[in-house]
């Protein structure tokens, strides 16, 4: 091998940086592989925040939380890993908030917090409609803090077995041509979803769905890949995400009829129904002929333009470049799109695989804690949570497979954060 680490993770978006970074604070060598700069990752393009049950704008809990994720799932997440999930997502925040995230805030100066689809109250932490993009900065100013390595441009080719174990990855180098091999007694894949499988997608080109195949390619199952998620507002032509921190604010979608059609499909929770219940309602208009030109129509003028510039710039600023349209003062044209694997590598609630050494965290993996359907919110709260970090990594590797149920005991009890 021409490198050696005791962690390396493959993927820099925020499940990866998240995980070097507990690897590094949980004392080991740790490494970062990813095709792209870890800035550039995937992560920045989710908009419109991060689930955590704070009760900043209304009463809220963590079992409040789970149920609407086992709800929103269509009662197919694994309930106890959801619960870890959004028990920790609290403290995950303010962990964030401590690094220099800069969420939107209250009047009284708390997170804010904006309602998002199928969720029980406003739960969703926001920075404006950029919030991936100020987590992966927040992120990054970390790794570069603790001067954690990262090979930027390789390509992880091939997974190195022995010994029944994963030993490391064979990466081409993209700027300079050839191979690397580089060791590791722990390897985490942290390579994001595969969305570029479709046409209509709001998912970068580098979402590709490297780490699935890794995986596959070593015998480990990939779980659930028949749940994509198709996100109700991806902008037209493009398939740019149009944030659902949109209809959050109280944005509307109509129909070419002018109807605000979710009256039929959903008439209590409206634009704020789950996803899949509102891509489906979409394409029935499309289908039946109430379409526009393939797309139905988000209108945010009545929030006014105040409201617009505060929290939803971005949207602007993405509408007016990629459509031309402002919406300000017009319609955006909308459609589903597809935008979030929720199955992935099969992982326990630790994100280890089935084969020794080998880890999965973020939109790659499949704990399972979106079942059948993710909830706006927490894909991004799924990147940072615990298990994701690598110390479970770290651990299970030094002193065997034990240690994981010891470990949830012993910060139950109060154990401090690392
Ligand atoms: O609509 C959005 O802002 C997307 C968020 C998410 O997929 O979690």
């Amino acid at each position: 091998m021409e490198a050696r680490h005791d962690v390396l993770i493959v993927g820099a978006g925020c499940a990866g940086m998240r995980a070097a970074i507990e690897a590094f604070d949980a004392g080991a060598d740790v490494a970062l592989l990813s095709k792209i700069h870890p800035v550039r990752s995937h992560s920045g393009a989710a908009e419109g925040g991060i689930n955590a049950a704070l009760g900043n704008a209304s009463e809220d809990d963590p079992e409040t939380h789970a149920y609407d994720t086992v709800k929103g799932s269509d009662y197919l997440g694994d309930q106890d890993a959801i619960q870890i999930l959004c028990d920790e997502a609290p403290d995950d925040v303010y962990q964030l908030e401590n690094w220099g995230a800069v969420f939107s805030r209250t009047e009284d100066g708390r997170i804010a917090q904006r309602p998002f689809g199928a969720a029980g109250a406003p739960r969703t932490a926001y920075a404006a409609d950029i919030t991936g993009h100020v987590l992966v900065h927040v992120l990054y100013e970390q790794v570069m803090k603790r001067q954690i390595p990262a090979y930027e441009e390789y390509f992880a080719w091939k997974l190195v077995m022995d010994d029944d174990r994963c030993q490391g990855v064979i990466a081409w180098d993209l700027l300079n041509g050839g191979l690397k091999s580089i060791g590791a007694k722990t390897v985490i894949l942290a390579t994001g979803g595969a969305g570029r499988l479709y046409v209509g997608t709001t998912n970068a080109y580098s979402c590709t769905g490297d780490g699935m195949a890794l995986a596959l390619r070593v015998g480990v199952a990939l779980k659930d890949m028949e749940m994509m998620q198709f996100h109700p507002t991806t902008l037209s032509p493009t398939g740019v995400l149009i944030t659902e921190g949109t209809r959050g604010e109280g944005a509307y979608l109509l129909n070419s009829e002018g109807d605000r059609f979710l009256e039929r499909y959903a008439p209590n929770a409206m634009e704020l129904a789950s996803r899949d219940v509102i891509s489906r309602a979409e394409q029935t208009e499309i289908d039946e002929g109430r379409g526009i030109d393939g797309n139905v129509v988000l209108d945010l003028r009545h929030l006014g333009a105040d409201r617009i510039l505060e929290r939803l710039h971005g949207t602007r600023e993405l509408a007016m470049t990629f459509a031309g349209v402002d919406p300000i003062y017009e319609l955006l044209p909308v459609r589903p799109g597809a935008h979030y694997h929720m199955g992935g590598v099969d992982t326990d609630v630790w994100g280890l695989t089935s084969v020794e050494g080998l880890y999965a965290a973020g939109e790659c993996a499949c704990v399972s804690v979106h079942g059948a359907n993710r909830l706006g919110g927490n894909a991004l709260m799924e990147t940072i949570r615990r298990p994701c970090r690598g110390l479970g990594a770290l651990e299970h590797d030094r002193r065997g497979p034990a240690v994981h149920r010891g470990r949830r005991g012993a910060r139950a009890q109060g154990a401090p954060r690392p």
